[in-house]
């Protein structure tokens, strides 16, 4: 999977971040002067116990005549030749390898204790290589002269040991990024009495002593991630220290819920970054912050501070960063924050702030990021709002009620990198040609309107990221070249044959417009050979003729959605040759013929939908084979013969539609063996799971049309929570098999229109799930099941057409049915079908109907929550986007990013190769 560029722009956000201080890094020099033999010796030693797969450490040899002092990592004293410094921290992280590969550049093994011998060392770095979940030796306490101490994500794990305490010289300490490890307590701590910097991050600390026993020197604490659940900010009497000299305080990622006003009211330092993000903090956002003249940077995101956005914000006069996202907010944005004039970054996005946006931010000609999207905003957003913001790269503005208004002719004063967008219809922006770097291009229904016009696919090139669904976009595509690695054309009006595509195209999805001619072309276009497409969806267009014989050059297809178009022909063989293919929907057609074996070879096969064509034969026994299929549509086509039993191997199973064909025989009873259909549990969403595509970024979800109540809703979000069987109109006979109400996951069942014989299953109320229910039209007899009353969800109903007789039970629920549901079945009686039952019927059901009464009080609550069930479609793809799952890896992500500094220069250059990889930096 691919990082996105999102993460590259805020990189550049971050790396502005606060300059670290000087002493914050070893900075040994190169000597001279040779090192001593015991010296030589204790590394070579060190050395031995490592393991080091790239020879890092080639220059550290016996034989080498160069002294010690001239190895890789090494430095000594001018003077006097000891060595003063071992840096050895992993700069070789490349993070275009597999992960998999990643752990042959590090160093591991073990430390040898010979270390003790180099009595001068004061510096000690083993950062980002990886010790295989090893304690921290106890004898680095013994290391008396060490004043940086550098292990963050080496992969150590266990307690740290206390012994630490003894390296009193000690300046600077990062520990973080090593998940394994964890802090009894801290007491030993309050011997490091000229410590600078603590990094904790991610360590389990749990102890919210920690902040009481850091010494007054203490510059920068990082501990983010630690589990702490207080703030014990020294209050007078109790701790030993002020805390004059903090700059940075760094307590996001915790689990406080302190009122924040109590807990910074006797703190008062000359701090510059506070990060209390991803907290539980409540309350309003305290005065006390007013305390902190020198802060440049407040992040207060991810809580649950309430109230407006305090004027006295405006007063920070050295505000560069402010966010407050993802709050309960609520008011106006005080347009005093246009005082603020070095903000770089304004995020208020997913609050419930209301009126419209300020004018005066549009003079924070420093602001480089503007997100308020997700409010109850409202108004026009004019050229004033942007006058003097030329720095802005990132401007995020969705789910409000702001709409752009600016004139035609408006050339903004920024080159924005990321823009998702606000209502700026129904005009095509003509604005956005004069943006040149623009990478990601979200502006999915802003009410646009207008042909596309020319300079718009060209000037689209460049862009990584596009989706301008749900507009009401025209112009012919034909004769267009997209390179973009996502696309998401979808519900528009576009136009003309299938465009051509660069290798960069991941996902390409333009279902839902009015794209023409025949398919082949497309498919074998020269041009088109090149491509790396994992996810093409066209489907519901107007592409015609035969599947053609390409699909050799579509390897790295994982999702392919011919759907609802015209294609017709024979599925050819060389389809087999996508082997990673996922997801195959060729719904809603005129493809005819068999299924070909080669079919076979697709064994990540999840979703095979094939229905609505013209099939035929007999359904291929080695189908049932694909045990990985999870949606198997295989409905209105010709296909005959018998309900094989083998169907109930595919135990993934969560749609099984074969309705419409000319199946007969009996429906196997072995059907309680499709594990999927018994329950919603985790492991079927986790192969529901697998029919997705991509990350957080580039995303591709699967949908699914249904009809389980008569009429059809699309199914995206929520298709993973759907059971369906559908065996309707086919020619099966015999019994219901009484196994099928063991499947109590199904939701919507249709065994419509078929020769079933027999009685309702009188079971039938185990399937507490059940939805909807058609058994209509079949050659049922017998009583209706009292049991089918207890179906609390069941909002859909019919028996109609059968042989069924006696009283209907009686319940809020089969009596809230119309007529129709039953009609029919000339010996049924009861409300609410006219027929009144005679007295001997009456009696025969009387005592039954009295309990139905008692669970009538509670059907009502679930009919109503299972009608709610059904989403539509169109927007939530864009929930997904910028739902608040998606800040959280994103802002997982820069978190981890922005402590690795260097790993930023290593990305920003990869970036262009786009093959970065998102696991999560320096753990194992
Ligand atoms: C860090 O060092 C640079 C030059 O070595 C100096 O200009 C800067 O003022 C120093 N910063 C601090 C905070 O001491
Ligand atoms: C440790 O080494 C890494 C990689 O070279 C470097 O980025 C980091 O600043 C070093 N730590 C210290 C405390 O110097
Ligand atoms: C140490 O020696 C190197 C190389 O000769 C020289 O560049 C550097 O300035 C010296 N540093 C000190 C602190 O004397
Ligand atoms: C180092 O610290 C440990 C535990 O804190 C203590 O028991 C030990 O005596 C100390 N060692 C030295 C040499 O001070
Ligand atoms: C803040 O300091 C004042 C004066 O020392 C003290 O009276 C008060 O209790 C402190 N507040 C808290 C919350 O500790
Ligand atoms: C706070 O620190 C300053 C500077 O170190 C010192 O002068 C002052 O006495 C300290 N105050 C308290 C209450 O500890
Ligand atoms: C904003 O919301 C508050 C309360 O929810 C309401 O009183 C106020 O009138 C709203 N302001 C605007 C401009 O809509």
């Amino acid at each position: 999977m691919t990082i996105p560029f999102v993460n590259f722009m805020l990189l550049l956000l971050f790396s502005n971040a606060i300059t670290p201080l000087n002493f914050t890094l070893c900075k040994g020099e190169y000597s001279k002067v040779t090192c001593s033999v015991k010296e030589k010796q204790a590394l070579l030693k060190f050395k031995k116990g490592l393991t080091d797969p790239i020879n890092w450490l080639s220059s550290w040899s016996e034989s080498n005549q160069q002294d010690c002092c001239s190895w890789i990592g090494i430095r000594c004293n001018n003077n006097t030749g000891q060595v003063t410094e071992i840096s050895l921290g992993n700069t070789f992280q490349d993070y275009s390898v597999k992960d998999d590969d990643y752990h042959d550049h590090t160093l591991g093994g073990e430390i040898s204790s010979s270390l003790l011998e180099l009595e001068f060392l004061t510096c000690l770095n083993l950062s980002l290589n990886n010790f295989n979940s090893i304690q921290i030796p106890s004898f680095l306490g013994s290391l008396r002269s060490l004043t940086h101490l550098d292990l963050r994500g080496a992969g150590f794990s266990g307690l740290i040991p206390h012994q630490l305490g003894n390296l009193s010289n000690l300046l600077y300490v990062n520990l973080g990024y090593n998940s394994g490890l964890q802090a009894d307590n801290l007491h030993w701590m309050s011997n490091l009495l000229c410590l600078e910097y603590l990094e904790l991050t991610d360590v389990y600390v749990h102890n919210y002593e920690v902040l009481s026993v850091l010494p007054s020197t203490i510059t920068e604490i990082h501990l983010s991630g630690c589990g702490l659940e207080r703030i014990m900010i020294p209050y007078q009497g109790y701790a030993t220290t002020n805390f004059t000299s903090l700059r940075v305080l760094d307590l996001s990622k915790n689990l406080l819920n302190d009122e924040l006003k109590r807990a910074l009211s006797n703190f008062s330092t000359s701090l510059e970054l506070l990060n209390l993000g991803f907290n539980s903090l409540q309350g309003e956002i305290p005065h006390t912050i007013l305390n902190f003249k020198n802060l440049k940077e407040l992040i207060l995101d991810d809580n649950e501070f309430i109230g407006q956005i305090p004027e006295f914000l405006g007063r920070l006069k050295n505000l560069e960063y402010l966010s407050l996202s993802d709050n309960s907010l609520t008011g106006p944005i005080p347009s005093i924050l246009g005082n603020l004039s070095f903000l770089r970054v304004l995020d208020l996005g997913g609050n419930k702030l209301n009126g419209t946006i300020p004018k005066s931010l549009g003079i924070l000609s420093n602001l480089f990021l503007l997100r308020l999207g997700h409010n109850s905003l409202e108004g026009p957003v004019e050229e004033a709002h942007f006058s003097k913001l030329s720095k802005l790269d990132y401007l995020d503005m969705p789910f409000t009620n702001l709409f752009l208004n600016v004139s035609s002719s408006w050339v903004p004063p920024f080159q924005l990198t990321f823009l998702s967008s606000f209502k700026m219809g129904p005009k095509f922006p003509v604005w956005l040609q004069n943006q040149k770097s623009l990478k990601l291009l979200w502006i999915s229904n802003s009410g646009i309107a207008d042909i596309a016009p020319s300079w718009f696919w060209n000037w689209m090139l460049q862009v990584r990221s596009v989706d301008i669904s749900g507009n009401q976009i025209s112009g012919d595509i034909s004769d267009i070249l997209l390179n973009s690695s996502f696309i998401n054309l979808s519900s528009n009006c576009l136009k003309g044959k299938l465009p051509q595509l660069t290798s960069r195209v991941n996902v390409l999805k333009v279902s839902n417009n009015l794209i023409s001619g025949r398919i082949s072309p497309f498919l074998c276009e020269r041009m088109n050979r090149a491509n790396k497409l994992a996810v093409l969806d066209v489907s519901n267009n107007l592409l015609s003729g035969v599947l053609g014989n390409c699909w050799l050059h579509w390897e790295t297809l994982t999702h392919l959605n011919l759907g609802a178009n015209n294609l017709s022909g024979r599925i050819p063989p060389s389809i087999g040759n996508l082997s990673g293919l996922v997801s195959l929907r060729l719904h809603n057609n005129s493809i005819s013929g068999y299924l070909p074996s080669t079919l076979q070879n697709c064994s990540q096969l999840g979703f095979l939908d094939i229905g609505q064509n013209k099939f035929s034969q007999t359904i291929p026994l080695w189908i049932w084979d694909m045990t990985g299929l999870v949606i198997l549509r295989l409905k209105s086509n010709y296909f005959m013969g018998k309900l094989h039993k083998k169907i109930c191997e595919l135990s993934n199973l969560i749609v099984l539609d074969l309705s419409n064909n000319n199946l007969s025989g009996s429906i196997p009873s072995c059907l309680n063996k499709i594990k999927a259909m018994v329950v919603v549990h985790t492991q079927s969403e986790e192969s529901f799971s697998a029919l997705e595509y991509g990350d957080d970024y580039e995303y591709y979800m699967e949908n699914l049309k249904l009809a389980p109540k008569g009429n059809e809703l699309e199914y995206e979000k929520n298709l993973k929570f759907v059971r369906i069987i559908d065996l309707s109109s086919n020619r099966l006979s015999g019994l219901i098999p009484s196994e099928i109400t063991t499947l109590t996951g199904v939701r919507f069942l249709n065994l419509s229109r078929n020769n079933l014989l027999g009685q309702i299953p009188k079971d039938i109320g185990e399937m507490k799930l059940l939805e909807s229910l058609d058994l209509s039209m079949n050659y049922i007899s017998g009583e209706i099941s009292q049991s089918l009353s207890s179906l609390s969800f069941l909002s859909h109903l019919n028996l109609s057409y059968n042989s069924l007789s006696g009283r209907i039970p009686k319940s809020t629920q089969l009596q809230s049915f119309n007529a129709y549901s039953y009609i029919g079945n000339a010996e049924l009686c009861g409300d609410p079908l006219t027929k009144i039952c005679t007295r001997h019927e009456e009696s025969d059901s009387d005592s039954s109907s009295r309990q139905a009464e008692d669970d009538s009080g509670t059907s009502e609550f679930y009919i109503g929550m299972g009608v709610g069930f059904a989403v539509s479609f169109w927007g939530v793809c864009s929930v997904l986007f910028f739902n608040r799952t998606w800040r959280h890896a994103y802002f997982q992500f820069l978190e981890n990013m922005t402590n690795y500094i260097y790993v930023t220069v290593v990305l920003k250059v990869k970036w262009f190769n786009g093959k970065l990889r998102s696991r999560p930096l320096g753990t194992n």
